[in-house]
C-alpha cells in the first residue's frame, strides 16, 4: 500500500490560517480542497460555498470572521470545525468533508475517495506531472 501524501504540517495550518490543494476523485473530477484550523488539530473541506459554486479561498486564503469561514459572494459562515452554515443564504447546509488525518505534527490525506495532485487551486498545476490535452481518461 502507498503511502499516505503529506500534504502540510498542523503547524503551518494555523499559522498561515488555511492550505489550499487539489485532488481528484476516482472519476478524474478535480476537486479543490482547504485544510483550516480546529481546535489543535485541521478540518478539509471541499472549497466551495453549498448556496453557489463560489470558492471559499480564492487564491489568497480563507477570509475568516468571529472565527468561522467567510463566503465573499454572500456572506455566509461556516464552522471550521464543523462545516455547518446557520446564517445566510447556505444556512442549514454543510461543506462536504475530506478526510485528513494528523501524525506527528503532518497532515495526511487518508480519504479513499480522493488522490492528491498538487498543492494550490486546479489551475495552479505546472502540467508536469499529468497529462493535460492528451488524457487518457475516457468518457
Ligand atoms: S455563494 Fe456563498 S453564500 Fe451565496
Amino acid at each position: 500500500m502507498a503511502a499516505e501524501p503529506t500534504l502540510t504540517t498542523v503547524d503551518h495550518v494555523h499559522e498561515e490560517g488555511s492550505f489550499l490543494f487539489t485532488v481528484a476523485d476516482d472519476y478524474g473530477v478535480t476537486q479543490e480542497v482547504i485544510l483550516v484550523p480546529c481546535e489543535d488539530g485541521v478540518e478539509a473541506w471541499h472549497n466551495r460555498c453549498t448556496h453557489e459554486d463560489f470558492k471559499l479561498d480564492r487564491g489568497f486564503g480563507v477570509i475568516y470572521r468571529e472565527g468561522e469561514i467567510v463566503c465573499a459572494k454572500h456572506g455566509s459562515t461556516f464552522g471550521t470545525c464543523s462545516g455547518f452554515c446557520d446564517n445566510g443564504d447556505a444556512k442549514d447546509t454543510t461543506l462536504p468533508s475530506v478526510e485528513v488525518a494528523c501524525e506527528d505534527g503532518d497532515v495526511v490525506l487518508v480519504d479513499d475517495g480522493y488522490t492528491f495532485l498538487h498543492e494550490g487551486a486546479e489551475d495552479d498545476d505546472d502540467g508536469d506531472d499529468v497529462p493535460g490535452s492528451t488524457s487518457n481518461v475516457g468518457f
